[in-house]
């Protein structure tokens, strides 16, 4: 008989937790048995899913004594920090969608499409990675492997959704003329230039994930990259201009071909027609968007692209159940 399996979803309430939740009906996987977990502030909150009505519970530190075989954790870096080591002390795979452990030597950031491997090195925890780096990482891998990346320039677009429910709040309260809650200026009307804290160096912390994430995830720890991110009334979807420096030429019917037959990319690239990646088209989709390629003619080796991406699906939730649909396949064979 199959083994049937235990999965905690946590945070379930907010913008990943529900978009998870959505991704999972969507993939209907049998045989597995979930709870809802949030704070205190919305236990018992009634969420429909799966054809049922769930009551999410409260997240304490007995939760995981119940034995989950899997934890999707979606609820901030604190709670991940305090909650996921007693998940795995408790026999628990996490899958990790903040920032808590994306960095540590120990714990594989992993992107399905770009470095699947590195799901088995897991000691317990598996990260996933920022939403902007995901969605970036996906084209570079093959342009990488067949071309040698030298450097990347990132510019990115993000949307409110990035910064959960007081993201979205910001935006559509500030439409009706209220004070910002969560960013530190009105979004509405507004780019700002500002995400996450800034660091000694300048640059936001937001612009430093993506850089040492790529590094990790393309396991080129040295590679020259910059990124400048950027915050955009758009309530779902990050954009991002990517420039990138090649090692070795390229045939742009090459590229564009590579990019079209790669897992998890859609090329949609014809401006003659208008047609390129944008927010409203890309939402709700679990792919990765890619289009505006062309040469950059300033430097020897040069492209540029335009790549949109669910935020709230490749950047996070789709991201992680495909490492757990990965894990669960393995179990099985
Ligand atoms: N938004 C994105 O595009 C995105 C992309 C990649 C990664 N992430 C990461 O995913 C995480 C969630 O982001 P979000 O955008 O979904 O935020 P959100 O909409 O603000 O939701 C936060 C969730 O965390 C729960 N939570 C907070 N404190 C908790 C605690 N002590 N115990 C249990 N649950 C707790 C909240 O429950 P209550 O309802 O009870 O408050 C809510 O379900 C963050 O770590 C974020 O960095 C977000």
């Amino acid at each position: 008989m199959r083994k049937r399996y235990k999965v905690a979803i946590v945070g379930a309430t907010g913008l990943v937790g529900r978009t998870a939740l959505k991704v999972l009906e969507e993939k209907a996987f049998p045989n597995i048995d979930y709870t809802l977990f949030c704070s205190s502030k919305s236990a018992g909150t009634k969420l429909s899913f799966l054809g049922q009505t769930y009551s999410t519970v409260e997240l304490k530190e007995n939760s995981f004594d119940a034995g989950y075989d899997f934890a999707i954790f979606s609820a901030g870096g604190e709670t991940s920090k305090k909650f996921a080591p007693i998940a795995v002390s408790k026999g628990c795979i996490v899958i990790d969608n903040s920032n808590a452990f994306r960095m540590n030597s120990d714990v594989p950031l992993v992107v399905p499409e770009v470095n699947p491997e590195k799901i088995w090195e897991n000691k317990g925890i598996i990260s996933n990675p920022n939403c902007s780096t995901i969605q970036a990482v996906v084209p570079l891998k093959p342009l990488d492997d067949n071309y040698k990346i030298k450097r990347i320039v990132y510019s990115t677009y993000q949307a409110v959704s990035g910064a959960g429910r007081p993201g979205i709040e910001d935006l559509e309260n500030g439409i009706k003329g209220e004070e910002p809650q969560k960013f530190p200026y009105p979004i509405f009307n507004n780019c700002l230039p500002h995400i996450d804290v800034f660091m000694e160096d300048g640059y936001t912390k937001e612009e430093h994930k993506m850089i040492n994430e790529t590094r990790k995830i393309l396991g080129k720890p040295n590679l020259p990259i910059t990124a400048t991110t950027v915050r955009v009334p758009v309530i779902n979807c990050h954009s991002e201009s990517i420039n990138v420096e090649f090692e070795k030429d390229f045939d742009l019917y090459d590229v564009r071909v590579l990019l079209q037959n790669y897992k998890g990319i859609l090329v949609v690239d014809d401006v003659e027609n208008n047609k390129y990646p944008i927010a409203t088209k890309a939402s709700g989709n679990n792919e990765v968007f890619v289009g505006r390629i062309r040469r950059d003619n300033s430097v020897k080796y040069g492209l540029n692209m335009w790549v949109v991406a669910d935020n709230l699906r490749k950047g996070a939730a789709t991201n992680a159940i495909q490492i757990m649909e990965k894990l669960i396949l393995n179990q099985r064979m």
